[in-house]
């Protein structure tokens, strides 16, 4: 595909904390839209989930980013608006990603610039026609700076915490609201404060708080977003 191709094909930038709902609203968004999906943060973890099973110490920079260059994944989209599977060198880990641990030192290795840089172009060659879905911290700020639409989505982190716990105990895993409302709290810190691609909207982007809305309104507001922008 040409420069000039790959730079016309839409972008549609889903930036926001974990818990506001941007991985539910990016993927019915994808599948509405027939387009492609982009879940950024899964790509953050599983860097943190490659540096916790090779057990690379967080001080050692260079084999944590020899780790996210390297990363052997692949990701089964689903045509149904379902979750895609995500395997690592050949092994669903779409629960251990989820997994309190992975999402803890996923924020710790998304504050190293050398990280962030080597999984940039892995982000930007899911840039395809008929367009892409990008759901993460810095999609709209950083890595597609020229998308066509951005979004900002927020919720408040009691909800957030709620949500976390829903989607951990339907999947089987152990969880406590006190504990994964702490952990947000100081994950969205570090996100906001960090040097690099720090979570802050994009200009210009559509701000919407997820607390008091349904899914679908927040689909609706954003597929109208989409179409008077
Ligand atoms: O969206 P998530 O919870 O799956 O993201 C996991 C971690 O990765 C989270 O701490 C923020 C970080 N992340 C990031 O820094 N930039 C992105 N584009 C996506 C995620």
């Amino acid at each position: 595909m040409s420069e000039k191709n790959v730079e016309s094909t839409v972008v549609i930038t889903i930036d926001g904390p974990s818990g506001s709902g941007k991985g539910t609203i990016s993927q019915i968004l994808a599948t509405k839209l027939g387009y492609h999906l982009l879940d950024s943060g899964a790509l953050y973890r599983l860097t943190a989930l490659a540096v916790i099973k090779n057990d690379i110490p967080l001080d050692d920079i260079p084999a944590i980013e020899e780790a996210a260059l390297h990363l052997d994944v692949v990701f089964q989209p689903s045509s149904d608006g379902s979750e895609q599977a995500i395997l690592l060198n050949g092994e669903n880990v779409g629960v251990q990603l989820r997994l309190d641990e992975t999402s803890a030192m996923a924020s710790k290795v998304a504050a190293i610039p050398q990280v962030r840089d080597a999984l940039l172009t892995r982000q930007r060659q899911f840039r395809q026609k008929p367009g892409l879905v990008a759901d993460g911290r810095d999609m709209g700020t950083v890595v597609f700076t020229d998308a066509k639409h951005k979004v900002f989505l927020t919720a408040s982190p009691e909800i957030r915490a709620d949500r976390r716990y829903k989607q951990l105990t339907e999947k089987g895993v152990n969880a406590s609201i006190p504990h994964l409302l702490k952990s947000i709290i100081e994950r969205d810190e570090r996100d906001r404060t960090r040097e690099v691609a720090p979570l802050v909207p994009a200009q210009g982007a559509l701000e919407v708080d997820s607390t008091d809305l349904t899914i679908d309104e927040v689909v609706q507001q954003i597929l109208d977003f989409i179409h008077d922008s």
